[in-house]
């Protein structure tokens, strides 16, 4: 079946790569690229071609990545991994229903790669 018009959901997935030094982790080095072929194919198996499947770059809450957000619903998910794919697929992106126990909020967003790190000064944060 053709896509037509105007996708109902979003899911992007971010896909960021970062040098190994860099303070702040990204999705890619925990597996974010099979992720993101795993949405697509999942969710070409469950015929959601109203769903919308996009590789992203850095979505900001990089310490609980692999990060993924759907829109228009505004839902954040952190530490995706493969196999919870089919169920976000299946539960919220067809059943409209988010997976609770992978949602992160403001607090995720605001962990600090520098915490913990004594040889960087207070309140300093490296570019994304
Ligand atoms: S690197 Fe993926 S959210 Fe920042």
């Amino acid at each position: 079946m053709a896509r037509v018009g105007m996708p109902r959901k979003f899911v992007f997935v971010c896909i960021n790569e970062r040098p190994a030094e860099h303070p702040r982790p990204s999705c890619i080095s925990r597996g974010a690229a099979g992720l993101f072929e795993a949405f697509r194919e999942v969710s070409g198996q469950l015929g959601l071609v109203d769903v919308k499947v996009v590789a992203s770059g850095c979505l900001e809450p990089c310490m609980v990545g692999p990060t993924v957000f759907v829109a228009p619903d505004n839902v954040w998910y952190g530490g995706v991994t493969l196999e919870d794919v089919q169920l976000i697929c299946e539960q919220h992106l067809r059943d409209d229903e988010p997976v609770e126990f992978l949602r992160i909020g403001r607090e995720e967003f605001e962990l600090s790669p520098l915490q913990g790190r004594s040889d960087l000064p207070p309140g300093l944060i490296p570019p994304a």
